[in-house]
């Protein structure tokens, strides 16, 4: 059990009380607490506040001290989109990106997914958990402290369950929390390519063969589907997450990313968690959304790496009323960054949303979209203390500094799992 610690001298503690999830004009409410202090006690958070109310505490008064002179504390970052377990960069495709081909065109003669795909399958399990915890050491240096983690770069039952069983080892192996999907729907893989009705063949090893032994082994909490354009169509998304539902497993789904293929309006009615991407949402789309209680992730990331212009409409979301949350999608073809703070930064200057938006987007709403919002996302007594230290003086720097790291300490269930030197 971890010991019970006092921070103090914070400049800002950024609690993010209040009721989740966070639409309109509540996303921007911090509720900073200035001069604040946090007591942890048993891995939770005993008592926030300010500082000397917090100190004065009877509980208070064993706890070891870190004071943070002056620094700012806000819940630990909560990624929820992210395809950890993959064998290798892609920076071949990143240099044809830029001088030749596009995504898609690379995706259409066998790179892309696929190419990723074909590195996975030769990945020895002992390989692959190592970049993995090389990563999760880097996620929680930029104050992350959950990591949703999909599938997806097996495609074939043998190597969609050995992703999913290393996400189960990895939570046993170190201390941020993985959130398991299974994506066997990336795309259609190689071998059941250019035969007729080979989707199909593939849907049905994927629901006969795979879906059974991820729910049998409870090796995945959510079921995603990419489609899209080059993926899967609306109807096929429907019948491979209704079926997932059925099982227990939670939708999620890559909607609206390259093309407009009513992906949305499928999230929706299917309750899905969260619908991710829509950068070609459509105002039937953002209303649909708005209405729901599936939350509008955007990756701000994918646009910027693939040099595309066109972010998806985060004010119109908003605005609208949609439940808007940011994650990294940390991936080896479209967005190959671990910076939750890279992100904000993204969100500020591409989607316009404001540095207090961008960090209840980053925390409290992800915690709703993993369905977690009771425990993480927020710094209040009785939750999880999972929070990180920023070397800043006022929020707002987190976003406004880029490329760089300011991020001074991270806290998992009361452990520290990163402090810079
Ligand atoms: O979220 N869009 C589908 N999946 C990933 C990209 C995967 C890849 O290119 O390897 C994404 O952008
Ligand atoms: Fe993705």
């Amino acid at each position: 059990m971890s010991a019970d610690i006092l921070i103090t001298g914070a400049s800002q503690v950024l609690t993010l009380l209040g009721s989740s999830p966070r639409r309109g004009n509540s996303l921007s409410k911090l509720e900073i607490v200035k001069d604040g202090a946090v007591l942890v006690k048993a891995g939770q958070i005993a008592a926030v506040g300010e500082r000397g109310r917090v100190a004065a505490l009877a509980e208070a008064r064993s706890a070891q001290e870190i004071d943070v002179d002056g620094r700012v504390v806000l819940p630990g970052f909560v990624d929820s989109h992210t395809h950890l377990v993959h064998a290798a960069s892609r920076a071949e495709e990143y240099e044809l990106k830029i001088q030749v081909a596009s995504y898609e065109e690379i995706a259409r003669k066998g790179g892309g997914i696929l190419n990723s795909v074909k590195k996975l399958r030769a990945a020895t399990a002992e390989a692959l958990k190592h970049r993995a915890l090389a990563a999760l050491e880097e996620f929680a240096s930029y104050g992350t402290t959950t990591v949703e983690a999909k599938s997806g770069y097996g495609l074939d039952v043998a190597s969609e369950l050995k992703i999913l069983a290393l996400h189960r080892e990895l939570q046993e192996a170190q201390p941020l929390e993985i959130v398991s999907t299974f994506l066997g729907a990336h795309v259609v893989p190689l071998e059941f390519r250019g035969k007729s009705s080979g989707a199909e063949r593939y849907i049905r090893i994927l629901l006969e063969q795979m879906l059974p032994e991820v729910v049998n082994e409870r090796l995945a909490e959510f079921c995603d589907v990419f489609c899209d354009r080059g993926a899967f169509t609306r109807a096929q998304s429907k019948q491979i997450l209704s079926e997932g539902k059925l099982h227990g497993l939670t939708p999620r789904l890559h909607a609206e990313q390259l093309s407009r293929t009513g992906a949305t309006q499928l999230a929706v009615d299917l309750e899905a968690a969260s619908c991710d991407h829509l950068e070609q949402v459509n105002a039937a789309d953002i209303r649909a959304l708005a209405e729901s209680d599936t939350v509008a992730t955007l990756l701000p990331g994918c646009d910027f790496h693939l040099g595309l212009k066109q972010y998806a409409p985060a004010r119109k979301l908003i605005d609208a009323g949609a439940i808007v949350a940011l994650a990294t999608d940390y991936n080896p073809g479209t967005s190959p960054t671990m910076s939750m703070p890279m992100i904000l930064s993204l969100a500020c200057t591409q989607l316009r949303m404001t540095p207090a938006e961008a960090i209840c987007a980053a925390t409290i709403n992800a915690a709703y979209a993993l369905r977690r919002a009771e425990r993480i996302g927020s710094l209040e007594k009785g939750k999880q203390a999972d929070l990180t230290v920023f070397e800043v003086e006022d929020y707002r720097e987190i976003p406004y500094y880029f490329g760089m790291n300011r991020c001074w300490l991270t806290m998992k269930r009361g452990e520290i799992v990163y402090q810079r030197d």
